[in-house]
């Protein structure tokens, strides 16, 4: 098999290794031992089986029961690997409201809201969302709030916040009767569930937000080869004492028969595809085109033009993403234009757009002046330099873009995704 000796730009690698020192020397012993742990079951499922493709080796270091990374821990923050949008400021969340606010006003206002959120997080983006929707009373009357998180521990920490009742937390309810695994009452009124599968979630008029979810799904990377499309595959370096690497697949594995579709016109050598990102969006097209409702996918990511984005994220730096597997947030840019194509025509899709342009549009400078004069000093600093990095185009304002899903019978457009004045 061909060993793939750099998959990232040469600076990047060196980056990455001198990070990886680093923070090889911060894992604590209780943090090394789970990820030993972690190593050794791949390690031996490669023994056994052969190569594993990066999907495998992403969904077993991201989501194992036990040791995988977004299972027992608050991975956000300064104190974490990564800080998110709705983690920098409460405009973020309050103007994604607004926007759904106006697509179920522009629906009929209809009753029996299911608003969904794929990977809530620290449920501060559902947080505020419900705060915002409570100046209109008929909606938070109508709605009830479904989250799909497979971590214990953030499902715990979104209760927290969530819960009118926070000091007498639920227990994960172990049942075959219900689709949910936990349920509180909001401290705004609205029930509030927890899933473990978006399949789960029951009918009702659709409103579905992913903020930073598309990007912790697992990937399959392929490679071009003079011999066709070849899968790349995780598998044990004989050389060294168990350390894994990348290999290419010797023959065109299911996946790259499959998975793969490489236009004509495409002329890149590496390409990430996101089959179960595929799936969860085909599914998400059906329930709006089935219920009726609207989505807002945002993420950092792409239109189908870059090649390597394959990462690992450890005390916000970049680290080796094969080296001790559980420890780093694993991620990769979105393919916005397969999720387009996944959801086919059974609705209508919207942008990208870029992430200054729709906080623009709906209106942050208003939101962030109404703000800024109630705030004391300290206040009025952190509102300045959080809607600077949620907005200008060298910090998060171009990155991370905004895909939105209306159901196929609305006949407007919706609001933040036309292109904005030249002089604003
Ligand atoms: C990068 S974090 C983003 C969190 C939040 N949306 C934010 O922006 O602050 C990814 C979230 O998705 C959840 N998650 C990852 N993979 C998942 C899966 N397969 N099913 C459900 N939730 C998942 C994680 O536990 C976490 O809550």
């Amino acid at each position: 098999m061909n060993v793939i000796r750099i998959f990232c730009r040469r600076n990047l690698l060196r980056h990455a290794r001198q990070n990886v020192l680093y923070s090889h020397c911060r894992l604590c012993s209780d943090q090394r031992q789970q990820s030993d742990k972690l190593l050794s079951q791949i390690q031996a499922k490669i023994k056994f089986s052969g190569p594993i493709t990066v999907a495998d080796y992403m969904n077993v270091a991201l989501t194992n029961t036990e040791q995988g990374y977004y299972i027992n821990k608050d991975v956000f923050g300064q104190k974490g690997d990564f800080t998110t949008s709705p983690e920098i400021s409460q405009m973020f969340g309050e103007l994604v409201a607004v926007w759904f606010v106006n697509e179920w006003m522009m629906a009929g206002s209809p009753d029996n809201v299911k608003l969904i959120e794929l990977g809530p997080g620290r449920g501060t983006m559902a947080d505020d969302m419900l705060r915002a929707f409570s100046k209109f009373p008929e909606l938070t009357k109508s709605l009830s709030l479904h989250l799909v998180e497979i971590s214990k521990k953030l499902s715990e920490m979104q209760e927290e916040k969530l819960s009118s009742n926070p000091s007498s937390m639920s227990s994960d309810i172990d049942s075959d009767s219900t689709p949910y695994y936990k349920q509180c009452v909001s401290k705004y009124g609205p029930n509030v569930y927890w899933y473990r599968d978006i399949t789960d979630v029951p009918a009702g008029h659709t409103m579905i937000v992913a903020h930073e979810f598309f990007d912790a799904l697992p990937i399959h990377k392929f490679q071009k080869t003079d011999r066709g499309w070849r899968e790349v595959l995780v598998d044990i370096d004989p050389e060294s004492n168990n350390d894994l690497r990348f290999v290419l697949a010797p023959t065109e594995s299911a996946a790259s028969k499959v998975i793969l579709q490489v236009d004509s016109d495409d002329n890149r050598d590496h390409i990430e595809v996101s089959a179960k990102s595929g799936v969860i969006i085909k599914h998400l097209a059906d329930r709006i085109d089935t219920n009726g409702g609207c989505g807002l996918v945002i993420d950092y990511g792409h239109n189908g033009e870059k090649e390597d984005t394959f990462r690992a994220f450890r005390n916000h730096d970049l680290h080796d993403v094969l080296i001790e597997p559980g420890s780093a947030d694993l991620t990769a840019d979105v393919d916005f234009s397969y999720l387009k194509k996944q959801c086919n025509d059974t609705v209508k899709t919207f942008g990208p757009v870029t992430q200054s342009s729709f906080l623009q549009n709906l209106g942050i400078a208003y939101r962030l002046k109404m703000l800024y004069d109630k705030a004391d000093e300290k206040g009025k600093k952190d509102l300045l330099s959080s809607f600077h990095m949620l907005t200008d185009s060298e910090q998060m304002g171009e990155r991370f873009k905004f895909l939105a899903i209306l159901n196929n019978k609305c006949k407007h457009s919706p609001i933040g995704f036309d292109p904005l004045p030249v002089d604003s």
